[in-house]
């Protein structure tokens, strides 16, 4: 009985800073450019609550620790001296600071995170006390990104495509390729299409209830399906968890 009602009331409070946002904002005019950003990330209260280890990897179905370890071990495999990693917007969890880690061990010149809402770089700021000094944190929108072409050794992007209208994947992943180095890598973390027919039910479910614009990863936004239309990009897909997740490493191709 209390374990129904921890699990329900925990449903609804995902519904109602997720889902609920959207349907928010269908009422209450927001920017343009933000009109799909839920509560969750925007409020600072919701921000600070919600940042817990166990319920974003309950979300991740407990592949969190799995997905962010294939990340961090792209990045250690990739020579940073000298060099930018970028982070395009913020993720909860420990992600950011192992990342920021892998990334100052590799002796990055410059090490940038950016985020569209103010109060989650506020927020990470203090999540990388540890790295006070020597990352770069920036508002900026994935969709028109401040970085100049072929800038960027290693983009990390970490669950957001699956929270963008379409129309705005199409643009963030242009920006994504275009600061990408010749050379440089693009590292992917999402939802991907499960192998087996009760999973891709189950997504299709979980999607249309909480995160209505996720169900084109799984088509014409899949990260390699994308990349490799555009040409021009060698791509590497790992997948967990029945493949309802994927890194994808991508390596741009030198001029
Ligand atoms: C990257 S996703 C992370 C989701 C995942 N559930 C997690 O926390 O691990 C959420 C972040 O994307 C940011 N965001 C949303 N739209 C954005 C945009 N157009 N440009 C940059 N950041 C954006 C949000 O402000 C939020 O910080």
């Amino acid at each position: 009985m209390a374990f129904t009602a921890l699990v329900c009331t925990g449903l609804g409070y995902f519904f109602l800073v997720t889902r609920g946002a959207l349907i928010a904002h269908a009422f209450v005019p927001r920017a343009q450019d933000r009109f799909h950003v839920y509560w969750v990330y925007s409020n600072m209260g919701l921000i600070k609550f919600s940042d817990k280890k166990t319920w974003v990897a309950a979300v991740l179905l407990f592949q969190y620790d799995r997905l962010v370890d294939k990340v961090v071990s792209e990045i250690r495999r990739t020579s940073l001296i000298g060099k930018t990693f970028l982070m395009t917007s913020c993720a909860f969890g420990d992600v950011m600071p192992k990342v920021v880690k892998a990334t100052v061990n590799g002796g990055a010149d410059r090490i940038c995170i950016t985020d569209l809402i103010k109060n989650e770089l506020i927020h990470a700021r203090k999540k990388l006390n540890d790295f006070q000094g020597k990352v770069e944190l920036a508002e900026a929108d994935a969709t028109r990104m401040p970085q100049a072409d072929g800038t960027v050794e290693v983009n990390l992007i970490f669950f957001l495509f699956h929270e963008l209208p379409d129309a705005s994947k199409e643009l963030a992943f242009c920006e994504a390729m275009r600061v990408t180095a010749p050379g440089g890598k693009l590292i992917i973390a999402e939802f991907h299409r499960p192998r087996k027919r009760i999973m891709r039910w189950l997504g299709r479910l979980y999607f249309t209830v909480f995160e209505p614009f996720a169900l084109t990863m799984w088509n014409q936004y899949d990260p390699v399906r994308y990349l490799e239309s555009k040409g021009g990009w060698t791509c590497k897909r790992s997948t967990y968890f029945f493949g309802n997740f994927q890194v994808v490493t991508a390596i741009k191709k030198g001029p």
